[in-house]
């Protein structure tokens, strides 16, 4: 893996707070992303991190407005997704993003832009299309079978499997509670968050 250490990009950056991750969780639409990362989120909480979400949907209704869903637009809004990361990261927060960010190329930007100041996690969040589908949870799926919707990630549009994800959450045989438990758990063997403190 390469692992680009580069200079900071202004003097004051020296003032680092350190610490900082970013845990980026990919996958397609449906398939428990976001869900799981609110259960992360508060049990870093309760450990004492700044936590910040930046999912992809909450994003694309602020900084990414104007973008849809081609190839060009969704590089965009995940690159600016990855910078909005690396800077709370730099500052030494515990960053939650969930987007589907189907391109490998793109999350691997995402990670370079990270691991300038803090790590970078990626969470593969697996489920295949037919039980996203299955679960459909906000009707798209059945849109974008009949072509109401195009350029939909799974049907008609790709979905590229992370390579090296530091985890796999397989959601068609794992729990919401028992992926975040498992991803909590990834964290404190890196060294990111420290085990709980008994009461
Ligand atoms: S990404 O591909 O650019 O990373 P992002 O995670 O921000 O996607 O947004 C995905 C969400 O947008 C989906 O969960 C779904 O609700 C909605 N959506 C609308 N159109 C599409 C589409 N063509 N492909 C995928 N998701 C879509």
């Amino acid at each position: 893996m390469t692992n680009h250490i580069h200079a900071p990009e202004h003097p004051e950056s020296e003032s680092l707070r350190g610490g900082g991750f970013t845990l980026w969780f990919t996958g397609l639409s449906g398939s428990g992303k976001t869900t799981i990362a609110h259960l992360v989120g508060p049990e870093l909480d309760r450990r004492g991190l700044v936590v910040e979400y930046l999912d992809g949907d909450t994003v694309r209704t602020h900084l990414s407005k104007e973008l849809g869903f081609s190839k060009e637009d969704r590089d965009t809004h995940i690159e600016r997704v990855g910078w909005v990361a690396s800077r709370l990261t730099r500052q030494g927060g515990a960053v939650i993003a969930a987007a589907i960010s189907p391109y490998e190329a793109t999350r691997r930007k995402a990670r370079e832009l990270v691991e300038e100041f803090g790590t970078f996690v990626e969470v593969y969040v697996r489920a295949s299309v037919d039980e996203c589908a299955r679960r459909d949870v906000k009707g798209l799926y059945e849109k974008a079978f009949k072509g109401e919707i195009k350029e939909f990630t799974g049907v008609n549009d790709p979905y590229e499997e992370p390579t090296a994800p530091e985890l796999v959450l397989d959601t068609e045989s794992v729990g919401a509670e028992e992926g975040a438990a498992l991803v909590v758990a990834k964290l404190e063997e890196m060294g990111l968050v420290l085990g709980k403190v008994p009461a």
